[in-house]
């Protein structure tokens, strides 16, 4: 069946001249299939500079809406269209435009893990590849709102000795680690790295060897000479920490709740192989994008391509 679906989604790729495009937090069948896996940028970048006349974009619905954005010429689609985020849910638009008016003189950051009618309020989109950076590319005194992620914006202060105004906004995932459990694997495990995504609560990120994005999470892993890393981000990643490196051994860091599988996101395991065959073969859900909305939204993310593009990231 898997063998068949895989063949399937390959014959139709090619038919329609289609790229597939997945996040590090796809199912790992999703992950072997698809032409690009990668963090949030990457995605982007791949978006903006692909020739294929579709994109099907394996991740959740903001990363379709960006890769709509800077390719409005190309369709998109994504497996399954109600493959949200609670981190983008936490900021609605209209709520984010009167923070905004309420903090007037303030230049607008927001994560790409937010709507395109929220990036269409902002002057500038950041991931957490490129977030350090993008905020020391502005002068020292520059006043800025940061949304809508709380921990990342509180990371990026403490690396920066900014005082960015943040919205009050967490990803489930992340929000939800048990630093305990954590601690209690470290002492089984003292060997072990502890890798963490900057999107964890401040207490998780004080414990961590290495801070970063998923890509660099996986960079640092294969870099480093130790064999055991204790992983606090979503659980997908391991796939390709485990396909770059047979020899290391990840452990996915436990949630508080050691009933639920809170470590993976349900959003992002929303897509599967079976939609991936479906939404090709059907060309849809598709993402569509107002024009007007579009046209806004694309600036902050541009500028975000061009920054990063200067520091090579
Ligand atoms: P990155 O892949 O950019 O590290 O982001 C993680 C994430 O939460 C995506 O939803
Ligand atoms: Fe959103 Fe968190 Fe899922 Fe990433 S892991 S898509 S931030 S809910």
């Amino acid at each position: 069946m898997k063998k068949k679906l895989i063949e399937q989604i390959d014959l139709l790729r090619k038919e329609k001249n289609a790229i597939i495009l997945a996040h590090y937090y796809q199912e790992s069948d999703i992950q072997d299939v698809a032409d690009f896996v990668g963090d949030s940028l990457a995605l982007a970048q791949w978006a903006a500079k692909t020739t294929a006349n579709i994109i099907v974009l394996c991740g959740v619905h903001f990363m379709g809406e960006t890769a709509k954005i800077l390719s409005p010429g190309k369709r998109v689609f994504i497996p399954d269209l109600s493959a949200g985020c609670s981190l983008a849910d936490s900021c609605p638009a209209p709520e984010f435009e009167k923070f905004i008016a309420d903090h007037p003189g303030h230049t607008v950051i927001s994560y790409v893990n937010t709507t395109a009618a929220v990036k269409a309020l902002t002057d500038i989109v950041v991931t957490s590849t490129n977030a350090r950076q993008i905020v020391e590319s502005l002068p020292e005194d520059e006043k800025i709102i940061f949304g809508p992620d709380k921990h990342l914006g509180d990371y990026i202060n403490k690396l920066t000795g900014r005082d960015m105004l943040l919205w009050d906004g967490v990803c489930h995932v992340h929000a939800q680690f048990s630093l305990e459990r954590i601690l209690s694997l470290k002492k089984e495990h003292p060997e072990a790295l502890i890798l963490a995504h900057p999107e964890c609560p401040a207490y998780l990120l004080e414990v961590a060897d290495h801070i970063g994005s998923t890509s660099s999470i996986l960079k640092f892993a294969t870099k480093s000479d130790r064999k055991q890393f204790i992983v606090a981000t979503e659980a997908g990643i391991l796939h390709q920490m485990q396909k770059e490196n047979p020899d290391k051994v990840f452990i996915p860091a436990p949630p508080e709740d050691a009933t639920c599988a809170c470590n993976e996101c349900f959003y992002m395991k929303m897509n599967t192989l079976e939609k991936l065959y479906l939404c090709l073969k059907n060309e849809q859900p598709e993402i569509f994008v107002d024009e007007q909305v579009r046209v806004k939204a694309v600036k902050p993310i541009e500028r975000m391509l061009e920054i990063s593009n200067r520091f090579g990231l």
